[in-house]
């Protein structure tokens, strides 16, 4: 049986297109390997979200060279977003290359393998939802699943390539995901996030329309306290008193926010074209904690974004501040192709965002411990994953609802099951503690 070594960037939604890929492939007869050194099949799923990434997906596709010429028959393609982004153009600049292969156009993919098949490229982006493909998503966990209930974007921020990447927004029917969800269930999985780039403006478009709220409440009737529902990336406009309140009311639905702020400057908040100001933002999370006092909020932010002055990143640290977020992903901003940003002027030196970069961080660093260090004391409820496993000196690890990673001591526990750990240690990261049962 022909193998397929796969590797994925990028975020999630990537993450849920590889699994989609790899069952794709499994019903042509592949296998899967870890080793690309015997693979017929390589395949990168690509992220190009910053310049970065980009890179990494060329550095390493520049390493198969030698293997491909070793290797009769063996094949490489490209899927993601690189390959939506740069479509034909990377046929032309790796001659070794086979198939390019954008986030809409999955079940190109048999067809581009048959044999005698020309090098090919798939990019048309998706019109309508592209989800599922005809063939069963190969989970890599059986514990959480991903789940997604709407593709592409309409706000196109100014630094952000996903629109052009994923295309425009369009919603999954309710009826799909609940079918989904109840198919999950049924197999014994215990989380699942819905997936989505603004994934609270979900349904709005949809006939008849419904709103994010209305799906997460015919969820949870399905699931209750059996499955947590998590979801990402909400944006924060589309936050709102009702979805605030089922944080707070839905036994499934946990007390977690990944909500990105990307600034704390009114201005550069203008001219990223977010669709908020800084006050606007800070109402949001106080709306949420009225509600849902327990929940734990993590974000995005970029530094040095063009035009960005000390005074514009102050105002993002004094925001950080004033938030005490959890945890946060802190970028440099990367010029992005057909970007609005990418032409504006004063883009800022790696040397300012650098220094930027790593004074948020010590921030950010302080908030997470603090926030983490409120734990302690605290029985909290544990969901048992290996998956989460970092350190080796602890016996457990898993997730509380407030998704922090646990790591606990105690006597054998099921991976997948539900236990109460009582915290005794905490870093910026992860805490620490003891089963009580
Ligand atoms: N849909 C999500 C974001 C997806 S991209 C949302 O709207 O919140 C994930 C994160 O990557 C963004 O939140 C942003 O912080 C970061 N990002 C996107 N484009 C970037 C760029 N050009 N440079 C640096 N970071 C970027
Ligand atoms: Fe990108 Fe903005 Fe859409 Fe998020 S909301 S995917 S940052 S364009
Ligand atoms: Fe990257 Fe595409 Fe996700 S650019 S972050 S893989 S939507």
């Amino acid at each position: 049986m022909p193998k397929l070594k796969l590797i994925t960037y990028g975020c999630q939604a990537n993450d849920l297109d590889s699994e989609r890929i790899t069952g794709l492939l499994l019903r042509e007869g592949f296998t899967l390997t870890e080793q690309e050194e015997e693979a017929d099949l390589i395949v990168l799923n690509t992220c190009a979200i910053r310049e970065k990434a980009e890179h990494k997906v060329y550095s390493r596709l520049g390493s198969f060279q030698a293997l491909k010429r070793q290797r009769a028959g063996l094949k490489i393609g490209i899927c993601g977003c690189v390959a939506q982004q740069e479509g034909q153009a990377l046929l032309n600049r790796f001659p070794y290359l086979d198939f390019v292969v954008g986030p809409g156009q999955l079940t190109a993919i048999p067809t581009l393998l048959q044999a005698g098949a020309a090098r090919g490229v798939a990019t048309a982006r998706a019109a309508g939802y592209s989800y599922p493909v005809d063939a069963p998503v190969q989970r890599r966990s059986g514990i959480r699943a991903w789940v997604s209930i709407m593709e592409g974007c309409d706000r196109f921020c100014t630094f952000c390539v996903v629109p052009f990447t994923r295309g425009r927004e369009r919603s999954r029917p309710p009826q799909a995901i609940i079918e989904e969800i109840r198919e999950l269930k049924r197999q014994g999985y215990r989380e699942v996030t819905l997936l989505g780039q603004t994934v609270n403006s979900y349904g709005r478009k949809l006939t008849p329309p419904i709103s994010f709220v209305e799906l997460l409440r015919h969820i949870d009737q399905l699931v209750g306290d059996y499955m947590r529902v998590r979801f990402t990336s909400p944006h924060p406009s589309d936050v709102t008193d009702e979805l605030a309140a089922a944080i707070a009311e839905l036994p499934s639905l946990c007390e977690q926010i990944h909500l990105p702020v990307q600034s704390g400057s009114d201005r550069i908040l203008h001219q990223m074209k977010r669709g908020y100001n800084r006050e606007e933002y800070l109402e949001k999370v106080a709306l949420l904690r009225a509600k849902a006092p327990d929940i734990a909020i993590t974000t995005d932010i970029i530094v040095g974004f063009p035009g960005e002055t000390e005074e514009d990143f102050q105002a993002t640290l004094d925001l950080m501040q004033e938030v005490g977020f959890d945890g946060a992903f802190i970028f440099k901003y990367s010029p992005r192709p057909h970007t609005e940003a990418e032409g504006m002027p004063d883009q800022l030196s790696e040397e300012v965002k650098g220094r930027w970069l790593e004074h948020a961080l010590r921030l950010l660093n302080q908030s997470s411990l603090e926030r983490n260090r409120a734990y302690i004391g605290r029985t909290v409820e544990v969901l048992v994953n290996r998956e989460d496993a970092k350190v080796d000196t602890v016996r457990h690890t898993g997730r509380t609802r407030q998704n922090k990673i646990v790591h606990f001591r105690g006597d054998e526990v099921v991976d997948g099951s539900m236990v109460q750990v009582a915290i005794t240690e905490a870093t910026p990261l992860y805490l620490q503690g003891e089963i009580v049962c």
